[in-house]
């Protein structure tokens, strides 16, 4: 469920007209909703169990006001970098409901995290534990980790964003866990509090996630059995979303938040989640301008003023975004191919898409672009970075500005021979 909605033939975000938003901010821009970011997050806070941690993905959405609004409802987080943790303590989570996780975590990300006190550090192979038990003993501090298992899982989404399978990059062979438990109870500066499992994103089926979280509770009675005091579990993120608007909707998060409790049920381990795009893809929409209707030899080119750069998960994964008009005028279809500005024919939305009528100038909401939209955006063929708008019932604020190509600019320095 979303908050964008037609009235009066024009779409709104909440109590505003995006057509307002485009007028005063320009396009291409990011809008998103305050009520859905909401309602998302307390919707999966309520399916998953009692006392859980519910940490949202910083890196679906890093923005300071969208982090903000999610930690003043309750919400931790999960971190992927310094830059990320930097930015959920500056939007106000507190450092005991941070996790960070990630397979390259340098030294200096370590040594930030272990002052920062945060919740948990997530790791991910022997060479970081034994890199963070050296800064730790060194600061005189203890880490409180969670070692992060590979349980050779085939979550069955896209291979780009398929993280548990053996042959991929993420986490520790599970069958190695019981000896890096042993490793962790010799190492100075480590407290190994519990396991993380994370094996994918946009995953449309119960099943593969199941599989997993059975391995990871199996191996946490394993490691209690050998002696070691196992407090929780970190099941990741990873859950679907709707992206088809009139398509079978992936697993609601309820159907998810039961089968947790089934198998979860008596295992006394506090439970940690890690949603990213559960929470923020459906309540952002990207909205741009129709710069031109193209006749090609073979088929017809909606060309607007956002491309691959604004917004890349239609080239990077073969995403679908549904695409509709901010005006709804009630025109005849037809099939467009939807494009972009920049130079790469992989700067395309959408490939045949029957939409009503379009005209140079009309405006275009690209659905369900919350997540990964503006976190993955760049400035590649020298077009700024696009703008966030945040609104809230009848209020709405520019969260982050488009820059102005004197900043552009003034970011690239000459070196003094050719200045
Ligand atoms: N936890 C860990 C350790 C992760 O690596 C991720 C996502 C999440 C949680 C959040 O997963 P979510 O609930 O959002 O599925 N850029 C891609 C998605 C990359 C996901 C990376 N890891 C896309 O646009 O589809």
């Amino acid at each position: 469920m979303n908050h964008f909605d037609y009235r009066d033939g024009v779409l709104h975000a909440e109590e505003v007209s995006v057509a307002t938003i485009a007028a005063e901010v320009g396009t291409p821009v990011y809008i998103y909703s305050t009520a859905t970011l909401l309602r998302h997050f307390q919707v999966f806070a309520e399916a998953v169990p009692e006392g859980s941690l519910v940490a949202y993905a910083v890196k679906a959405n890093g923005n300071l006001a969208v982090i903000r609004t999610l930690a003043e409802a309750g919400a931790g987080a999960d971190v992927v970098s310094q830059g990320e943790l930097r930015r959920a303590l500056a939007g106000g989570v507190s450092p005991d409901k941070i996790v960070f996780s990630g397979v390259g975590k340098t030294a200096e990300e370590l040594s930030y995290a272990l002052e920062q006190g945060i919740f948990s550090i997530n790791v991910e192979s022997e060479p970081e534990l034994e890199a963070l038990s050296v800064i730790a003993a060194s600061k005189g501090v203890t880490a409180s980790i969670a070692i992060r298992v590979n349980p050779d899982v085939d979550a069955r989404t896209h291979a780009k964003i398929s993280t548990g399978k053996g042959e991929n990059k993420f986490g520790v062979p599970i069958d190695r866990m019981p000896d890096l438990a042993k490793r962790c109870a010799e190492l100075p500066g480590i407290s190994l509090k519990g396991i993380a499992v994370h094996i994918g994103s946009q995953i449309t089926d119960l099943g593969p996630l199941e599989a997993a979280y059975g391995r990871v509770f199996d191996m946490c009675e394993t490691l209690r059995a050998a002696g070691h005091a196992v407090e929780r579990a970190d099941l990741g993120g990873g859950l679907g979303v709707p992206y088809v608007m009139n398509a079978p909707h992936p697993p609601l998060p309820s159907d998810y938040g039961q089968m947790v409790r089934r198998i979860s049920a008596g295992k006394n381990l506090r439970l940690v989640f890690e949603p990213g795009r559960l929470i923020v893809a459906n309540a952002g929409i990207l909205v741009s301008r129709a710069v031109y209707v193209k006749h090609g030899a073979s088929r017809d080119f909606l060309v607007l003023d956002a491309g691959m750069n604004d917004l890349i998960r239609p080239a990077m994964y073969d995403a679908h975004h549904d695409v509709i008009p901010v005006m709804n005028a009630g025109r005849t279809e037809q099939a467009y191919d939807v494009v972009g500005p920049v130079c790469e024919t992989g700067d395309t939305f959408a490939r045949g898409r029957v939409l009503p009528g379009f005209e140079a100038g009309d405006l275009a909401a690209i659905l369900s672009a919350g997540a990964y939209g503006s976190a993955q955006a760049s400035e590649y063929n020298a077009r700024p970075l696009v703008p966030e708008v945040l609104v809230n019932g009848k209020d709405w604020s520019v969260i982050r500005a488009r820059p102005t190509y004197e900043e552009m600019l003034a970011r690239d320095r000459l070196p003094t021979w050719l200045s």
